[in-house]
């Protein structure tokens, strides 16, 4: 029996992912990575310090910096992506997500934010879709990041709700296997090659309802 849901953000509710990438992708090519499609998957949901990490693995220069350089370059991708956050409004809720969100909360279904997004309190008031929510994650407050299940476990948590009674939605492979590991069902928005791991795949956010995602728990328990 389903009684929550525990959101992810950027890419799931907003196109917000963009965002991100572009910011990354401008310090990639500062720090003389090529950029790829890859890379960029391999980037949603992940923290900004891991992100970071992970930029320079891929470029091979995982060795060139010190952790205050690091930190420095982290704090430049926030800026760029805060400058892109200024022009932010309601157009970026992806399609259908307002109404989905606004359906579960009249049906009484708890609502929890599960985005290692420090920025993610920001951007749900920007689109005026905080007041569905009951509780967020801080990801501050975790000591693994995705694909680690502890985000979706405390997502679950807050709401005083079993894993086993909440549905996680996710555009990250990370993410996935977050949710997968929490034991919550897992909802993969997005190509399902890349999002194979998930218990129920929409392709987007407009095939996302909640009598599609009744249906497919259906024929999860055939
Ligand atoms: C989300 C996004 C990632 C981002 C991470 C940290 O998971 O999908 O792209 O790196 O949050 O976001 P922050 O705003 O704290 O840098
Ligand atoms: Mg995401």
């Amino acid at each position: 029996q389903i009684k929550g849901f525990v959101f992810d953000l950027d890419g799931v509710i907003a196109n917000t992912s963009a965002y991100h990438a572009q910011a990354w992708h401008q310090l990639a090519d500062e720090l003389d990575v090529t950029w790829t499609e890859d890379l960029g998957n391999q980037l949603k949901g992940v923290g900004r310090m891991d992100s970071l990490n992970l930029i320079l693995k891929y470029g091979g220069k995982e060795n060139d910096y010190t952790e205050d350089e690091k930190i420095k370059y982290a704090a430049e991708k926030n800026d760029n992506y805060l400058k892109l956050l200024e022009s932010l409004d309601k157009s970026v809720i992806l399609p259908g997500m307002g109404e989905f969100i606004k359906d579960i909360a009249d049906h009484h279904y708890l609502i929890s934010l599960a985005s290692s997004s420090k920025n993610s309190p920001r951007v749900l008031e920007k689109l005026d879709l905080a007041k569905y929510f009951n509780e967020r994650v801080d990801p501050v407050t975790l000591k693994h990041g995705k694909p680690d299940p502890e985000i979706y476990t405390r997502g679950a948590e807050i709401l005083n709700l079993k894993p086993e009674e909440c549905v996680g939605l996710e555009d990250a492979v990370a993410g996935v296997k977050a949710i997968n590991g929490s034991g919550e069902t897992s909802v993969g928005i997005g190509d399902p090659k890349i999002l194979h791991e998930a218990d129920i795949n929409f392709n987007d956010t407009s095939e996302v309802t909640l009598e599609n995602i009744k249906k497919a728990m259906d024929q999860m328990s055939d």
